[in-house]
């Protein structure tokens, strides 16, 4: 049983061996993980059902995301009731039953905190839009403007303007994603104290922490100028320069997060990877870890996706192997609900690569420095989705960024559309497949809120648990040997041969333990050779070991070993 956090003690043990530092962490988009009521959308019930599965798996913590009241404009990242939960999803109660649950297995839960914006059903912002002398106009940013035109240049993040313009409100209302999603004001202290008292409830029930949504754009630019057209090629990094961010972080801290044994990591959309540690050293008592994008950003220059070289990634790994304050701690993620499926973008999702090509990513994803997030049916190495048109998205982005590149910027569609295809959020948000049965024993429903992935009779959790060599297992099994070896939990990172265009080999070391990690990142085999592998003895591997002789080896594509050394 885990302790309940408790609001009374004032310690928080986040010393060099916090327990989210040894965690792994298994995030669900309850929607499509698995439909108990057969209504065909995901629901708590389900979750409840498959926590033995999460179990076993080896994740010991389930980053939920955000289950609350929601219109669902955009899948629940719109909130309109944050101490409610969304009824699709079910009850109190129901979320009552799956903390003490996941308790007893010994797993922990952390929310999605969405709390840059809310959904434009909500009260606050209803009363906020019904009049100018409404308590609540403040709890939003609105701005005068001859005409309705936009305040200012500004863009949101998915394209268009960030600004609306209501009728009633007889102004703009600013909104950094669509906009049904209006931004709060943070400089208001009480939509502050707002947060502070929503954290606090959900605190007091025994949840281990918060995963923060777009956290770096809560402080706005107070002058609210026009961008530079530098500025806009990357808005993103204007809206998280915000001069109040550190300072409400660490009130956030303060007032709340110190008081619990809890962990938090912000999603740090346009943040340099230098500046991450400014929110996660833990002697400016601000975050414990941040989400990072420059690995699921190597494919993608603005919208286009493009080719990416292996040194890249590798530059990026080792950047974070070395970050500037020891006391600042990462995170490692191929996937998530906002990406496409990492096995068809870092591997190679056709046979018969996809099984080897899974392994070999899960075998980089779970040795890197940083607490490990794995993403529900990355397990599995389920795929990207078919599209064949724009009406096989359902992700409110697509519309928002096709208006504004394809019809305004005159971006050439099919080129925009071949993009999407590799890119696109509803990759990750096809249902979780289960088994053989019709629609992938996610739901019993005639239709599901949205397609399963045609692949499911082949990729499914199913035939995973019954193949002892599957991409499943090899995932239980790295766990564990991430359990085994605290220097893949606490060691320092060194990048064994950096020019290498295939092979992705590096140590962690913690005092006298070494552990080797040895990936061919390609569709090729080789032979390869370094000293270092005739003495190291090898620990796990996702496929029948050729041997070493004198430190050569012959590589199998996407073969990859962990080695004692
Ligand atoms: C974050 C979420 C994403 C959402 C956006 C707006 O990026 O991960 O899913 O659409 O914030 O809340
Ligand atoms: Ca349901």
């Amino acid at each position: 049983m885990i302790g309940r956090s408790g609001a009374a003690s004032d310690v928080r043990p986040d010393g060099a061996r916090a327990w989210w530092k040894e965690a792994v962490i298994y995030e669900i988009y309850p929607r499509s993980f698995k439909d108990q009521n057969g209504d065909g959308i995901g629901d708590i019930p389900g979750i409840i059902d498959k926590l033995p599965y999460i179990r076993d798996l080896g994740a010991d913590t389930i980053w939920l995301a955000p289950i609350f009241q929601s219109p669902n404009r955009d899948n629940g990242y719109d909130i309109s009731d944050y101490k409610a939960i969304m009824p699709e999803f079910g009850t109190m109660s129901d979320f009552d039953r799956l903390m003490a649950r996941a308790s007893a297995l010994g797993i922990r839960i952390i929310l999605d905190l969405v709390v840059n914006h809310t959904s434009d059903q909500h009260p606050w912002f209803q009363k906020s839009r019904a009049s100018k002398d409404s308590p609540y106009r403040d709890y939003y940013i609105w701005r005068d403007s001859a005409h309705g035109h936009p305040p200012n240049n500004w863009p949101s993040a998915w394209g268009g303007s960030a600004w609306t313009f209501e009728q009633s409100a007889g102004s703009s209302y600013l909104h950094l994603f669509s906009r049904y999603q209006p931004d709060l004001n943070w400089d208001n202290p009480a939509v502050r104290e707002e947060v502070f008292s929503i954290m606090k409830f959900w605190l007091d029930k025994g949840v281990s922490g918060f995963r923060m949504d777009a956290i770096t754009m809560i402080s706005k630019m107070p002058s609210f100028r026009d961008m530079s057209p530098e500025e806009l090629k990357a808005p993103e990094y204007v809206y998280a320069a915000g001069p109040h961010l550190h300072d409400y972080l660490r009130e956030m801290n303060d007032r709340v997060l110190s008081h619990y044994d809890v962990m938090t990591v912000g999603e740090a959309y346009g943040m340099r990877a230098q500046d991450i540690p400014l929110f996660t050293d833990s002697a400016r008592r601000e975050l414990d870890m941040v989400f990072a994008f420059d690995i699921v950003h190597v494919d993608r220059q603005g919208w286009r996706k493009v080719a990416w070289p292996l040194s890249k990634l590798k530059e990026i790994y080792a950047a974070a192997g070395r970050p500037s304050s020891p006391d600042s701690w990462n995170t490692v993620f191929l996937d998530n609900h906002d990406q496409p499926r990492a096995v068809s973008r870092f591997g190679n999702d056709t046979p018969p690569f996809r099984e080897a090509s899974a392994k070999a990513i899960a075998t980089m994803l779970l040795t890197q420095c940083g607490t490990p997030f794995i993403y529900q049916g990355e397990e599995l190495g389920m795929t990207n989705l078919p599209f064949d048109g724009l009406d096989d998205f359902e992700d409110v982005q697509v519309p928002i960024e096709w208006d504004a590149k394809v019809k305004r910027q005159g971006v050439d569609p099919e080129a925009f559309f071949e993009s999407l295809k590799g890119l696109g959020r509803d990759n990750a948000r096809s249902p979780m497949q289960w088994d053989t049965t019709r629609n992938a024993g996610f739901t019993t429903a005639h239709k599901p809120w949205y397609r399963v992935n045609p692949n499911y009779t082949e990729i499914n959790a199913q035939d995973c648990l019954q193949k002892p060599d599957s991409v499943y297992h090899h995932f239980r099994d790295l766990i564990a040997v991430r359990r085994k070896y605290p220097a893949l939990v606490h060691g320092a990172y060194q990048d064994l041969d950096p020019n290498h265009s295939a092979v992705f080999f590096y140590s962690r070391q913690l005092d006298k333990s070494k552990v080797l990690v040895l990936i061919n990142m390609s569709d090729r085999g080789f032979t390869y050779e370094s000293p270092l592998l005739a003495t190291a003895s090898l620990v796990i591997s996702n496929m029948k070991h050729h041997g070493v002789a004198k430190g050569v080896t012959w590589l199998e594509p996407w073969e990859a070993r962990v080695y004692a050394a």
